[in-house]
């Protein structure tokens, strides 16, 4: 039987915004390109519609909106957990009406976005809350709302960053997003050539997508079980399960009632889930 995997660094240092701000403040932001990132310029070169509504989550110190402000873009909202970014940007965009710049949690945001661009956040995360950010974006998305930018397509020793895989994120992903594009970025900043994945996935609305807390799993192979028994519930299309056990993404064309989830895992007593309120 496999043991319990958990992400080391997420448990030993949580990644919350006394961490991120002790980084600005020491200056140690080796991810901060100090200048929009290659690819995503290519990829806003492409957007016609200049008053969509966009969010860059985790912007740091978001050269990015600044590029789509200096091209016309009239509808950006940047968020950030950490102050010192958010009050430079504050401070350079204090005259411009065209970006809402707000200090604050991702998760806890709400809002309707045409387009939501990916830079260094999702591999910023504890990898136990990916299924907690599919979740999110697909909330903050309108409908055939687009998520688009960088993935890593590679491991790191420790993180942050952390990496992935594009099979991985094919897991993660499918079934809530239609994937229009997920492939090597050709024009990456040289320290990330070749490992970096540019994604375009458009939300599809036809699915119900739930995020549950889950109890009683304690190793790898009691995952693939529960994974296999909700899969095979009738109107699921994906279950995707944290790597510390903990929640479960399940993506379906109807919603599913608590009971019938309950239900399929109760062959073990010990199983226990349990719907988390956007
Ligand atoms: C690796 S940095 C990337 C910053 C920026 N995207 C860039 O490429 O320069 C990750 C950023 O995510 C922010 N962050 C981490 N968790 C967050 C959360 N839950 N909500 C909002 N921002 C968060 C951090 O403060 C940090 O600025």
């Amino acid at each position: 039987m496999s043991e319990l995997k958990c992400c080391v660094v997420s448990c030993d240092k949580p990644l919350d915004a006394s961490y991120w701000e002790s980084q600005y403040e020491a200056k140690t932001t080796g991810w901060d390109l100090g200048k929009v990132s290659p690819p995503i310029q290519t990829y806003v070169d492409t957007i016609a519609n200049k008053n969509c509504g966009i969010l860059i989550p985790g912007c740091g110190n978001s050269y990015e909106a600044e590029y789509l402000l200096e091209q016309g873009f009239t509808n950006l909202t940047v968020i950030d957990i950490a102050p010192t970014p958010m009050a430079v940007l504050k401070e350079k965009f204090k005259n411009n009406p065209n970006i809402q710049i707000i200090l604050g949690d991702f998760f806890e945001h709400k809002g309707n976005y045409d387009l939501v661009l990916e830079q260094t956040f999702f591999c910023a995360l504890p990898p136990t809350m990916r299924q907690k950010y599919v979740w999110k974006m697909h909330q903050l998305l309108a409908d055939e709302g687009i998520l688009a930018g960088l993935l890593f397509n590679r491991m790191f020793e420790s993180g942050p960053p952390f990496g992935g895989s594009k099979e991985e994120y094919e897991l993660l992903f499918t079934a809530a997003f239609d994937f229009l594009k997920m492939d090597v970025s050709e024009n990456s900043i040289a320290p990330r050539a070749n490992s970096e994945l540019f994604f375009e996935l458009k939300k599809n609305n036809q699915v119900v997508v739930n995020l549950y807390e889950f109890y009683g799993i304690t190793c790898s192979d009691c995952m693939e079980t529960i994974t296999k028994k909700l899969a095979g519930i009738d109107c699921v299309l994906n279950v995707s399960i944290s790597s510390n056990f903990a929640e479960v993404l399940i993506v379906s064309k109807n919603e599913i009632a608590i009971e019938v989830l309950q239900d399929v895992i109760s062959y073990d007593e010990k199983y226990k889930i349990k719907k988390i309120n956007p």
